[in-house]
């Protein structure tokens, strides 16, 4: 049994426009529900905790989606402090043994096959786990000008995507480690990966979106539309 975490504090501001992305109509409803429900579909899934930006003008006010509780909590200045914030926000019940899945708001084509693996798998490993892509292009290392310095072998090199599951307490360690030394964190597991432990890496799908430009959200679009599972 797992609570999830979903960042949504961002202001979308490679995307643009006067609404941020997590809120604007997808397959006829908010990024943001499409994600909401991705997580709360999963049976071990118990309840959500919703970090939103203090100003936040657009969150529909829910308290439940699909049957179950959802609390929300204010965001930080990064997707870090935002997790931190909603990792300190939980129930109390929740102890730090209990895992604890971090998925992101602007992640809205997430397939239950995939949070099911992760779920499983993830809750075996004594560290945690996420969910990554491998990657598929052939990688050049450039200089300021943009001309190759070579080409990066990728065969180790793989997209870290969310959810990420990790236990309560060792992620609010790692966090909360990353903020007190400076350094900033663009993921879970590189919180935990600082700490010299090494996240499981379960292979999700590509079409595992983050809605970062205008044109991610029109791909997206097509992927819910064409899902037949
Ligand atoms: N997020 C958050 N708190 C922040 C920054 C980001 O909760 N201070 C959330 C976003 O709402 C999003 C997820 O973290 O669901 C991934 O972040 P990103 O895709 O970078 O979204 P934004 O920060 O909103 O976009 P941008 O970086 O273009 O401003
Ligand atoms: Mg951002």
């Amino acid at each position: 049994m797992t609570w999830a975490i979903v960042p949504a504090a961002g202001r979308g501001s490679r995307f643009g426009g006067a609404v941020p992305k997590q809120y604007l109509v997808l397959a006829g409803r908010p990024v943001i529900e499409h994600s909401l429900r991705a997580v709360l579909d999963h049976p071990g899934v118990d309840g959500v905790m919703v970090a939103l930006a203090q100003d936040d003008a657009a969150w529909p006010g829910w308290r439940e989606v699909g049957g179950k509780p959802v609390l929300t909590c204010v965001g930080g200045g990064e997707r870090a402090d935002s997790v931190l914030a909603a990792l300190h926000a939980l129930p109390a019940s929740i102890d730090d043994d209990q895992w604890v899945l971090v998925h992101d708001a602007a992640r809205p084509c997430l397939h239950r096959d995939d949070l099911a693996r992760l779920i499983g798998e993830g809750c075996r490993d004594a560290v945690g786990a996420l969910l990554a892509a491998p990657v598929r292009d052939t990688l050049k290392r450039a200089d300021a000008d943009a001309k190759c310095l070579g080409t990066e072998p990728r065969e180790a090199l793989w997209r870290a995507l969310t959810p990420q599951l990790f236990r309560r307490g060792g992620l609010t360690r790692a966090l909360s480690s990353a903020h007190r030394n400076g350094v900033r964190v663009t993921d879970e597991a590189m919180a935990m990966e600082r700490l010299g432990l090494k996240p499981r890496l379960v292979e999700g799908r590509d079409d595992n979106l983050k809605i970062t430009t205008p044109a991610d959200l029109a791909l997206a679009e097509f992927v819910l539309s064409n899902r037949k599972d």
